[in-house]
């Protein structure tokens, strides 16, 4: 039987995937690291079936591994009987609390059979949920900036931990950032703040993240001509054919194939894209 590490996303009880679903409707115990998670949990399966764990708010390390200790000891003969979840909000593999419960039954209980589903990760909620897009190609990093904390240095970061939103915002101004800030995003427990004035979120809510971008970034998106070049909305900006990668370019025949054979290209959107060429190709001809 199985340990599962199942992610929530970042809160409304429909952001769940499917598979995260099925898994905590079927598991025999479902435990949760805290009260947000278990609120979540509860949406899906009944409070007979939540296993509480006990963690102390603290961090010190000594006590901390003797939590995750007590814990993996509660949570492997269950494993070992059945199937089990246990909860986390977002995706379990980022800056997660099931990253010490998966090292410490690795460590003690290694017999456990253990599988993860993944979640929605703050990550990738907050682009949507703050309108932001992180175009094809950017960088972009994972910073925390608990206690007032201002990380510099990469071009574009989402900063976790944000509880001094006044304080990270000094220093990410002064050091030429436009910052953003996103609290309980997709959440139904708490209000929803997108804001850029720190003010407005001066209040500690763990569950706040920035997202900040240099300033002085160039982004110009091929499409962004769209807004000055065409504003007739004619058809003159476009040719007959459809826009095409690799600069509006037609690739050759031996190029094509090449792509085909290139590993990562077969499946999802360029595999599209490949289909959409050839469709084109069929109906004027090769070039
Ligand atoms: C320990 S990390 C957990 C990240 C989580 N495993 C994930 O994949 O989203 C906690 C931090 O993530 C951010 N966070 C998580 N969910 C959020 C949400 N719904 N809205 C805003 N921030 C969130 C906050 O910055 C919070 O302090």
């Amino acid at each position: 039987m199985t340990l599962y590490g199942v992610g929530l996303g970042p809160g409304e009880a429909d952001l769940v995937t499917v598979r995260g679903k099925t898994v905590l409707e079927t598991a025999d115990v479902v435990y949760s690291p805290g009260r947000l998670s278990r609120s979540v949990a509860l949406e899906h399966v009944d409070e007979d079936k939540i296993g509480d764990l006990d963690f102390p708010m603290t961090k010190d390390e000594d006590k901390l591994r003797r939590a995750w200790k007590a814990a993996a000891a509660e949570v492997a003969p269950e494993a070992k009987d059945g199937d089990v979840a246990f909860v986390t909000l977002g995706d379990p593999n980022v800056y997660s609390t099931f990253g010490h419960l998966r090292r410490t039954i690795d460590a003690f209980h290694p017999d456990v059979d253990l599988e993860i589903v993944p979640g929605v990760s703050a990550v990738t909620a907050f682009a949507t949920a703050m309108g932001i897009e992180i175009e094809a190609g950017a960088g972009l990093a994972l910073r925390e900036a608990a206690s007032g904390a201002s990380p510099t240095g990469p071009d574009r970061m989402i900063l976790f931990k944000v509880t001094d939103a006044p304080a990270t915002h000094e220093g990410l101004v002064d050091a030429g950032y436009d910052v953003t800030y996103g609290r309980r995003l997709f959440m139904e427990q708490g209000e929803t703040i997108v804001t850029d004035d720190p003010a407005e979120i001066d209040e500690r809510d763990y569950y706040t993240l920035a997202y900040a971008e240099k300033g002085d970034l160039e982004v110009e998106p091929a499409t962004a001509a769209f807004g000055t070049d065409d504003e007739s909305g004619s058809d003159d900006a476009t040719t007959d054919s459809e826009p095409i990668a690799d600069g509006g370019r037609e690739l050759t025949t031996e190029e094509l194939a090449a792509l085909e054979r290139a590993e990562g290209y077969e499946n999802g959107d360029y595999g599209l894209e490949l289909e959409d060429r050839r469709e084109r190709r069929r109906r004027g001809g090769d070039r």
